[in-house]
């Protein structure tokens, strides 16, 4: 008998269906992700009823091709671990009573994961490099939430602070709906950005001093401001091209104002609390001046996930699940989905 751990992991909290097979919580032996982005972008974000239904869809064929790539059958994995929040509630229940039954049937333990601290885990599905050493500084920015947190050792978590108000992820779709630019938002802000002037405009940066909080509304309304100064009849909430507006200036203006806020109080975090390490992740870490940004501006050795695992997937949920494994972690089979679960409760 080997003491290697293989945990079935599954995911479906926001609009990605997702399972993986992950050994010893450091290599995916599998890892599929059905994304329904080309779907939902025709209503210009994630439509809650639909994503439930795409899942309810996908989730058998994706767990069976992802057990078939992976070779192993259920009598070789210790764990399925799920997310169990936060996320979309009704896209959340589909995974979880995929897990239940699978559970229930075969008699594995089911262990229930947090999906941000997920993201925290993906840089250890980065095999070929030395595990982070702790305490670690890690800024987690996604569709959902822009969180600053210390980690102090396998799942012992601290948070510092979070967003006030909108996520990053959110600001990036909004100000991209906000130019016409489709959903989602991050990938072509980033696009944009590439040939804009970051300094075109002053956008403001939102430095909540004396606090690790994040806020984004007041730079989002400045760049409805600005928008609307240039053409007043622009028409709110409307999706489409806005020719004779300098798109790429305001996307990298903007760019450049949440990338200081984030590296700026997360770089200032570190240092105030003696981090030995920063760890970026969540799907705004796929940002590429942001991760530029961090690795300029650090004097700490900074990880950030590889772009695969920056956006949601379910091999970060398995390195969750193997270190709770191992940590005695045995959920009931009626455990509910918590949509609003913090990552340090
Ligand atoms: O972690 P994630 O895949 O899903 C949630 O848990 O929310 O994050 C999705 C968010 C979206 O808001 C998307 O616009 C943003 O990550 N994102 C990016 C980039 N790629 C994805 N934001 C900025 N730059 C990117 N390259
Ligand atoms: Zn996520």
């Amino acid at each position: 008998m080997s003491d290697d751990t293989r945990i079935l992991a599954i995911e479906t909290s926001c609009d990605e269906t997702a399972a993986a097979v992950v050994e010893n919580g450091r290599r995916v032996l599998a890892g599929i992700v059905a994304s329904q982005a080309a779907h939902h972008a025709k209503y210009g974000g994630v439509f809650p009823e639909a994503a439930s239904r795409m899942h309810i869809e996908s989730i058998y064929p994706v767990v069976a091709e992802t057990l078939a790539q992976a070779h192993v059958g259920l009598e070789a994995v210790d764990a399925i671990a799920v997310t169990r929040g936060p996320g979309l509630a009704g896209s959340l229940v589909v995974g979880m009573a995929m897990a239940k039954g699978m559970a229930l049937a075969s008699g594995l333990p089911l262990i229930g994961v947090n999906h941000l601290e997920a993201h925290l885990y993906s840089i250890w599905l980065v095999e070929d490099e030395p595990e982070p050493a702790f305490p670690l500084l890690a800024l987690i920015v996604s569709g959902g939430h822009s969180e600053l947190v210390l980690m102090r050792d396998h799942l012992v978590y601290e948070r510092l602070g979070g967003t006030l108000d909108d996520a990053a992820g959110e600001a990036f779709d909004k100000v991209a709906r906000l130019l016409g630019l489709g959903y989602p938002g991050g990938p072509a802000i980033q696009a944009a950005a590439e040939t804009g002037d970051p300094q075109a405009f002053k956008f403001p940066r939102a430095w909540l001093e004396d606090s690790w909080d994040f806020s984004f509304s007041g730079l989002k309304t400045a760049v409805l401001r600005e928008v609307r100064s240039q053409q007043p009849d622009l028409e709110a909430g409307v999706e489409a091209p806005r020719p004779g507006l300098p798109i790429a200036d305001l996307a990298a203006s903007f760019q450049a104002a949440v990338i200081d806020v984030l590296v700026g109080k997360a770089l200032s975090a570190a240092e105030t609390l003696e981090a030995k390490e920063v760890l970026v992740a969540g799907g705004v870490s796929a940002n590429r001046a942001l991760r530029d940004a961090f690795r300029q501006r650090s004097t700490l050795p900074v990880r950030v996930p590889p772009l695969a695992l920056c956006t949601d997937n379910a091999a970060m949920i398995g390195a969750v699940g193997h270190w709770r494994y191992l940590a005695g972690q045995r959920d009931a089979l009626d455990m509910d989905v918590l949509p609003t679960w913090p990552v340090a409760a």
